[in-house]
């Protein structure tokens, strides 16, 4: 059977990184979940369309004209053939994003169009790692591995301050508190990872580098 792995985790884990070096590392597809919601919330915000209202944002979600690729050294994304893989970074995506995705009529679609995709990738490339903030438990339930990657809200800022501003000094590390801090809260109805679901295994990266993170990772998938 096609190996499927399962990863979720918080912003700053770690969990984009070390999913696409560990889907490379077994050879099969990576998808990132994330870039689906930001993908509508950019197609959302193009269109002009209120993000406050659930019944339009839904009916965005189910027309959404949705590709993406599943390379982990390239992950992109698609929409209506224009590749956004850059513009669903911005902050403006960034920061209305949770909006989109605590509507529960968007996460049903795009959790089915999930599912969907991470049985194609399996069939195509004999495996898959999917890494979001419910794949472990809605999602993919059944994925053959599956793991929930923290670190402690310190490291966290410290890795996306890094990303975003380049520095770890006290303002980058303020300017980004705000982003990732708030977003957390925002997204707290959809996940808190305050603990693992049962059968999920944690693997807390606070205290670990990259080359480590995916190593951890790794041992669990041969245990
Ligand atoms: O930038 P970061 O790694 O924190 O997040 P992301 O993986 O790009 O996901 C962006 C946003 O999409 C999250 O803040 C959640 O609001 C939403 N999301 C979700 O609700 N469920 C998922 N499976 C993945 C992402």
């Amino acid at each position: 059977a096609p190996l499927t792995i399962a990863i979720d985790g918080p912003s700053g884990s770690g969990k984009s990184s070390v999913s696409r070096a560990v889907a490379r590392a077994l050879g099969v597809g990576f998808l990132d979940t994330g870039a689906m919601y930001r993908a509508l919330t950019w197609w959302c915000l193009e269109r002009d369309i209120d993000l406050t209202d659930a019944d339009a944002v839904a009916a965005a979600a189910r027309d959404l004209p949705l590709t993406v690729g599943t390379d982990p050294d390239a992950p992109t994304v698609s929409v209506d053939g224009t590749d956004i893989s850059q513009a669903i970074r911005t902050t403006r995506v960034s920061t209305s994003v949770s909006a989109v995705a605590t509507n529960l009529q968007v996460r049903a679609e795009l959790q089915q169009r999930q599912r969907d995709l991470m049985a194609q990738i399996a069939q195509e490339t004999g495996g898959v790692v999917a890494e979001g903030r419910d794949i472990t438990t809605v999602v993919a339930p059944d994925a053959s591995v599956r793991v929930l990657l923290t670190a402690s809200e310190e490291a966290r800022l410290r890795r996306r301050s890094t990303e975003l501003h380049g520095s770890t000094d006290a303002a980058a590390v303020e300017a980004t508190r705000d982003q990732v801090v708030r977003r957390d809260r925002d997204d707290s109805t959809v996940s808190t990872f305050t603990e693992a679901a049962p059968g999920v295994v944690l693997v807390d990266t606070s205290d670990l580098d990259f080359d480590q993170s995916v190593a951890a990772v790794l041992a669990v998938v041969t245990a």
